[in-house]
């Protein structure tokens, strides 16, 4: 029956690159990156990090935008059916439901953050922080996050009731469709999310030294931080794998977002052109905004090693403690429209990225099952609210942590890698460069055909075999574990153990249910 209906499309060029740059700037520009980037010595992260952007962020782009539309072609909207496609074998679409997973997972602990940054905005045009100290803030964040004693909140309900909100903004934007929802949705935000960003970088830059007694703490020294690499840190293999990991995590490849988006372009719409544009603006987002807000802000108030230990003590204290120090002080002035700003952007950021995460899984169950929209985005909703329960009360125990190490980290090299062989091995390098370049706006560079065919996976072999004994091991043996997360982080496993397992039997039951429809 799915089959006799229009599938949806993009409305025009500009909402399709809006979109897919929303998909791609998120979270992992504002607030990622510059932790991974304190935490990786600054500079010497930035030379790895430009490396892989070009041999692997750029090429899996391509990639996936390819994979996507010559899915599309055939109706399908999510990696099962794409990777169904271009593997004639049974397995091909269980390899696929890699691409669910991945997003599925991440979806349900981003969007949890996500809605920490709605809340925060909030907060700031209240004035609910300000004069904190180190110390304050980190019971406000706590208390917040329902964590430790109830200082600032007096229980998780805030933050539950945001997050439910978030999470209803979310399904009802996937609700809405691809052109009068996510596309719609990108139109707003993204202006936006740019023109915060960018007033917010100029204000930072025009701070210089706050405390005229430490003429140390300025802005120019944050940006030296970032921007002189000291190259004897790059034998280290750690900052080699946080740029990878960074790469993608903030291009969104390896997740099976892509791939979803472009499958509702024409066959003939430009890939080449677009693929590059959404990675540059995401590089743009990321390594011009990113970088000029949290690092050079936060060593212009508390100086480099202090900035280098804020990073180093958690993914969100830079975020959530720091910048609402800096905005609820003295020195700052109209800190709070400043903080207003800063959290509005970072949901922005999320929100046009969490949606991403979700149009494969909804796409899925249209595509497949034939549902129609509703009940599709009722089915996801359904799913991720159960699980993200977890999440949201078992947060101190390292729930999201395990979840984002596997999905958000391991998962993507593995599925990257995955996609790279079906696409330019077993599909084909030749047919798969004629799909590329089909309808291009330009020609992609000769040189990316081979980067693509054999530099792209070989590195990703690489870095999966690395990544697997330097981390894998230990995290999967628990070897750094705190005693007390243990049971909650096989917890967590066994969420995404179940997550995974529905998702098999739910490929296989498709593919069930359409042969037998075939047959009759
Ligand atoms: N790229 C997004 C970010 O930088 C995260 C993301 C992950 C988006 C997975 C889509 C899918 O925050």
């Amino acid at each position: 029956m799915s089959q006799l209906t229009e599938r949806e499309q993009w409305g025009t060029k500009i909402g399709l690159i809006l979109a897919v740059a929303g998909n791609a700037v998120g979270l992992g520009n504002f607030l990622r990156f510059p932790v991974q980037a304190a935490q990786n010595g600054g500079g010497a992260f930035m030379i790895p990090y430009f490396i892989f952007f070009l041999i692997l962020g750029i090429p899996l782009m391509w990639i996936e935008w390819g994979i996507g539309r010559h899915g599309g072609k055939y109706r399908h909207g999510s990696a099962p059916g794409m990777f169904d496609v271009i593997w004639k074998n049974k397995l091909a679409k269980y390899f696929g439901a890699l691409g669910l997973f991945i997003s599925m997972v991440i979806l349900i602990y981003y969007t949890y953050i996500e809605s920490w940054t709605l809340g925060f905005s909030i907060f700031s045009i209240f004035g609910l922080y300000s004069n904190e100290t180190s110390a304050t803030m980190h019971s406000f964040l706590k208390s917040y996050q329902g964590i430790g004693e109830s200082t600032h909140f007096s229980s998780i309900w805030p933050a539950y009731i945001l997050m439910l909100v978030t999470f209803a903004i979310n399904f009802w934007i996937l609700f809405k469709g691809i052109s009068k929802g996510i596309e719609k949705l990108a139109r707003i935000a993204m202006p936006l999310l740019f023109l915060f960003a960018i007033i917010l970088a100029i204000r930072i830059i025009t701070i210089g030294t706050p405390n005229p007694a430490l003429p140390e703490n300025s802005v120019a020294n944050g940006f030296g931080f970032i921007w002189n690499p000291n190259f004897s840190m790059l034998g280290d293999p750690k900052i080699w794998l946080a740029a990878a990991g960074q790469i993608f995590f903030t291009l969104s490849v390896g997740m099976g977002t892509i791939h979803a988006y472009a499958s509702y372009l024409k066959p003939h719409d430009d890939i080449a052109l677009s693929g590059l544009t959404t990675a540059s603006t995401n590089a743009f987002a990321e390594v011009i905004l990113g970088a000029s807000i949290a690092i050079p802000v936060a060593v212009a108030f508390f100086g480099l090693s202090a900035t280098e230990k804020i990073a180093q003590g958690g993914a969100f204290n830079l975020g959530f403690v720091s910048m609402p120090i800096i905005f609820g002080s003295n020195a700052f002035p109209m800190g709070e429209v400043f903080g207003f700003m800063w959290f509005l952007l970072l949901f922005f950021a999320g929100i046009t990225s969490s949606v991403a995460m979700g149009q494969p899984v909804v796409a899925f169950l249209e595509d497949e099952f034939g549902m129609d929209r509703k009940k599709a985005v009722a089915t996801l909703a359904f799913v991720v609210l159960a699980a993200v329960q977890f999440v949201v009360f078992f947060l101190q125990y390292g729930f999201l942590d395990e979840m984002d190490y596997w999905a958000g980290t391991f998962g993507l090299v593995v599925f990257a890698l995955i996609e790279t062989i079906l696409f330019m091995w077993v599909f084909g390098a030749d047919k798969a460069w004629k799909e590329m370049n089909d309808g291009g706006d330009f020609q992609i560079p000769k040189v990316f055909y081979y980067i693509m065919k054999f530099v792209t996976p070989l590195i990703l072999m690489v870095l999966l075999a690395w990544w697997f004994i330097e981390s894998a091991i230990p995290t999967l043996l628990l070897r750094n574990a705190d005693p007390n997360n243990i049971p909650y982080i096989w917890g967590a496993r066994a969420l995404m153990v179940t997550i995974a397992a529905g998702l098999i039997y739910l490929v296989k039951k498709a593919w069930e249910n359409n042969r037998s429809e075939e047959l009759s």
